[in-house]
């Protein structure tokens, strides 16, 4: 192991790789790891894999509420030599996924590297190597050094409220969506939702459908609402690698069209539409928001201009009071193991990576599924680990920083130019193009 007391010296290091993490992206840089002969030691806070997809993880990070089904359909969700059981349904519910994540690991015997219970607190670059410390539910703090730093600590546990707050006070209740568990949370108050991201419109859609209340949406940018399923397929296996190489406007017209053949325009059942265009935000998925707010139980209103006590004025001028609030705002990406001086970019999510894994300043510092892609994060992180697995065994390189940093602004400036600007879109990549990109960088180009 790579455990070394504070005397030691570097020269007695054998173990090359620290993962932090051992969520869907930490199991698969461990299963390739082992799959290179490299050595590595894996650390999970928790007690179990599966991260997020673990309800009520004792790593008190998880985001699952218990009706939590995932929105990328199973196959496009799965590793590419593990897929999942065929009797899944096609969007299954969290507790299969962490079932399938449990069998992964067990299937390739990955499970004995992952030391569990054990968080990672600090990470200091010292040269070219890092000094990790980590600590044991037990209290026991260990000391180690690695050449190759892989963060796989997730990017959806750190709740994000609207900053600068909304002026005025709020007086009724106040949850981020992250904490939002079982619908008893929410029986019988009036609903306030602010946000149109997935979270909110599926606790909005819960709380509707259990209760018949009428709910809110609070929306400053809007969305548009794409259903689980798009002529008889999960909408996601309509993108492939040749309709993702179409002109993006060509790609917009047709989803566009899909819609409208589909299920009309959105706004004949209430929801307002944004005025950018379609495919330049994060989906918003929901087979049942439309049909919900057709019956008058989801009702939408803009952004909040105020509070007064309960009482919320939106920037329509129009006003209503409220039991409580529901900030389905998003997540800060967060590390917190470096010093802050180090990395540190939760004001703005905006971590300015190679091919979104390799800083480009620490050529052996690697992120891994820190992308949101317009498909499932699975496949990818397993490819990112291949292409870092080839990096650390000098089977393939990088190319020079300047090239990195050039590269980074291309891809960064596109993404500016057709998302909205904010916080949720730093990160995005369009699954088929990132995927080639990083098995370009596999195959050297
Ligand atoms: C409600 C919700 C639904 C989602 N649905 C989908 C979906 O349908 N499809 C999809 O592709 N994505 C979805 N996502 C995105 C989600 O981020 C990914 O599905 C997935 O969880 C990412 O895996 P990960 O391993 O990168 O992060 P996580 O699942 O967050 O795992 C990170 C792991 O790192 C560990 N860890 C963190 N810090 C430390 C530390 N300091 N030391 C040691 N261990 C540490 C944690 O304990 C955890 O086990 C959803 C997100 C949310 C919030
Ligand atoms: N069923 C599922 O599989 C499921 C369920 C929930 C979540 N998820 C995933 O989890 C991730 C996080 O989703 P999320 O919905 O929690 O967060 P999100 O995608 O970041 O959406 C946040 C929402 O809050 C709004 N918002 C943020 N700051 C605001 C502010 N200051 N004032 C007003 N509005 C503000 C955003 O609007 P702007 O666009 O204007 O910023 C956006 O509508 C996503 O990847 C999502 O797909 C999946």
């Amino acid at each position: 192991m790579g455990v070394l007391n504070k005397q030691a010296s570097l020269s007695i290091m054998n173990t090359q790789v620290c993962v932090i993490g051992a969520g869907s992206s930490g199991i698969t840089a461990a299963k390739t790891l082992k799959d290179h002969g490299i050595s590595f030691d894996c650390f999970e806070k928790g007690s179990a894999v599966g991260g997020n997809w673990r309800y009520g993880n004792d790593n008190g990070m998880s985001s699952a509420y218990r009706s939590l089904h995932i929105n990328t359909n199973r196959n496009v969700m799965a590793y590419s030599d593990y897929p999942m059981p065929t009797d899944y349904p096609m969007f299954p519910h969290h507790t299969q996924i962490a079932t399938y994540f449990d069998a992964y690991v067990d299937h390739f015997g990955i499970r004995p590297f992952i030391q569990f219970q054990t968080a990672v607190k600090s990470v200091e670059p010292e040269g070219d190597h890092y000094r990790v410390l980590t600590e044991s539910a037990t209290g026991e703090v260990s000391e180690h050094v690695y050449k190759h730093l892989i963060v796989a600590n997730g990017h959806h546990w750190n709740p994000r409220y609207p900053t600068p707050a909304f002026p005025g006070s709020f007086t009724g209740g106040i949850l981020h969506s992250h904490y939002y568990r079982t619908p008893d949370q929410i029986s019988g108050k009036k609903l306030l939702i602010v946000g149109i991201g997935n979270s909110a419109v599926d606790i909005a859609c819960e709380a509707a459908r259990l209760y018949g209340e009428r709910v809110t949406i609070s929306t400053r940018s809007g969305a548009y609402i794409i259903p689980n399923w798009l002529m008889s397929m999960p909408f996601d296996s309509l993108a492939n690698p040749l309709t993702s190489k179409l002109p993006l406007s060509i790609q917009r017209l047709l989803l566009k069209s899909s819609l409208l053949l589909a299920r009309g325009r959105q706004q004949t059942y209430g929801v307002p539409v944004p005025e950018r265009p379609i495919l330049s935000e994060h989906p918003t998925i929901s087979q049942d928001l439309l049909n919900l707010s057709g019956r008058g139980l989801i009702r939408f209103k803009p952004n909040i201009a105020d509070f007064n006590e309960h009482e919320v004025v939106f920037t329509d001028g129009s006003r209503d009071t409220f039991d409580m609030i529901i900030y389905a705002t998003g997540y800060k990406v967060t590390f917190p193991f470096f010093a802050p001086e180090f990395i540190n970019v939760e004001a703005t999510n905006d971590l300015q990576l190679y091919r979104r894994v390799v800083h480009p300043d620490h050529s052996s510092l690697y992120f891994l599924g820190l992308v949101q892609p317009l498909g499932a994060i699975m496949p990818l992180a397993e490819l990112q680990s291949k292409w870092v697995a080839k990096l650390i065994a000098g089977n393939c390189r990088l190319p020079s920083r300047e090239t990195m940093i050039q590269s980074i602004e291309t891809e960064d400036n596109k993404v500016r130019r057709r998302y909205n600007r904010s916080a949720r879109h730093t990160l995005q990549v369009d699954f088929h193009p990132y995927w080639e990109s990083i098995e370009r960088e596999i195959r050297g180009h």
